[in-house]
């Protein structure tokens, strides 16, 4: 890490998250920011900036926070652009070519696997993402699983173990025994590298009390819960997560009333995936109906060969505006402070004294330009930890 202090200065619109003033993303207008061994230690008008050993100058540019994507699947192999291309041809999406992806992953090398995550890891840098959730869930047996952990962690903290994302064709016709094995030997052999636990909780997958026997496991091993729930239809994957004190239910796309009146009373973020409707051609998650009843909403990329091969968050910002009704400051904060409250961090999502210097310039004057400008490389520079990247 480069030593220091770093000024960011001249910034036209800086987003701090700071939430005061009634302004979630609170916005300061010409001002400029410190950095200091990789923390922001002061922000405020362009006109009180300090002397800095190094300056960058915004240009009058919009800064936001780094994005956090809190929900992604980087360890596989192969890709499944035939299975996209069914689909826009009318197929529907079931997620049964998860078993092709599991295949592929058993049977690439370490070394393979390392160059696909730090690709796509690199791809997301690019475009503004300084912190990523890693899930296993394509080696689906102890050796594969512990090994995707031990590569998806050398290159975030935020890993999570997802054994359960369905049952590997050899236990199809013995689900228990699968449970059995992924509570027994495969959390055994996973938790040292993992610090989240995650369950495809929906019909085809695991059903409620497969997913709670598995979560309590993973719990009692001391990792967080975290769900795949309700993508598909209705199902109690919302309301378990709830139940066992969740950080978060990821893609809510069928929700019945109780599922948002238990959200709306809870701590768990519902963390919205746009990009797995868009490539999956489906009805998109009802933001709005979250957001009105006081719900915290993340969004995330949930980059994965198979539902949602995107590892842009200006993608999801935009999308989640255009075709989920959020604001584009609504969408901005889900994508930035809603990723961090996912994933239980507070040193991150935000630009306040204290917080990690992560954080994007725009290639824009606002941050409505990420919604605005779909499509565009606006992503002009991210410092990661401080570091210019
Ligand atoms: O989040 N829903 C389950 N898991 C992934 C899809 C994985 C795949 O299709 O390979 C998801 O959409
Ligand atoms: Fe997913």
């Amino acid at each position: 890490m480069t030593r220091g202090s770093l000024l960011v200065d001249h910034i036209g619109e800086l987003v701090t998250n700071d939430g005061r003033d009634g302004d979630p993303l609170g916005v300061r207008r010409d001002a400029a920011l410190l950095v200091e061994d990789g923390e922001v230690v002061w922000t405020g008008p362009a006109r009180h900036a300090p002397a800095a050993d190094r300056r960058i100058d915004a240009g009058g540019a919009a800064v936001l926070p780094g994005f956090v994507d809190s929900h992604a699947h980087l360890v596989f192999a192969g890709d499944r652009a035939a299975e996209f291309a069914a689909r826009m041809a009318g197929e529907r999406y079931t997620g049964g070519g998860i078993r092709t992806t599991v295949g592929a992953t058993r049977a690439a090398s370490d070394d393979d696997l390392r160059a696909t995550a730090g690709r796509l890891r690199a791809e997301m840098l690019r475009q503004g993402t300084t912190t990523v959730e890693i899930k296993s869930g394509y080696g689906l047996n102890v050796a594969d699983e512990a090994r995707s952990l031990r590569i998806a962690a050398e290159f975030t903290g935020d890993t999570t173990f997802l054994g359960a994302h369905v049952v590997p064709a050899e236990y199809a016709d013995r689900p228990d025994d699968y449970v059995g094995l992924v509570c027994g030997p495969m959390l055994a052999a996973a938790a040292p590298y993992a610090r989240w636990i995650d369950v495809f909780c929906e019909r085809g997958a695991f059903d409620a009390d497969h997913a709670r026997a598995i979560l309590a496991c993973g719990q009692a091993a001391g990792l967080g819960v975290r769900l795949h729930a309700n993508q598909l239809g209705p199902g109690p994957g919302v309301r378990l997560g709830v139940e066992l004190g969740a950080a978060s239910v990821d893609h809510c796309t069928h929700l019945t009333d109780a599922d948002v009146d238990a959200l709306a009373g809870s701590e768990t973020v519902a963390t919205l995936l746009p990009g797995a409707e868009f490539s999956t051609r489906s009805p998109y998650p009802d933001a709005r109906r979250l957001l009105d009843a006081g719900v915290t909403v993340a969004l995330a990329t949930d980059c994965n060969p198979g539902s949602s091969y995107t590892s842009s968050m200006p993608f999801c910002v935009a999308l989640a505006v255009r075709e989920m009704r959020m604001t584009p400051a609504e969408a901005v904060w889900a994508a930035t402070a809603g990723g961090a409250a996912a994933l239980r961090r507070t040193d991150v999502g935000r630009l306040t004294p204290g917080a990690r210097a992560d954080l994007i310039i725009l290639d824009a004057p606002s941050h409505l330009h990420l919604a605005y400008r779909p499509g565009v490389p606006l992503i002009r520079q991210v410092l990661h930890n401080g570091v210019p990247r």
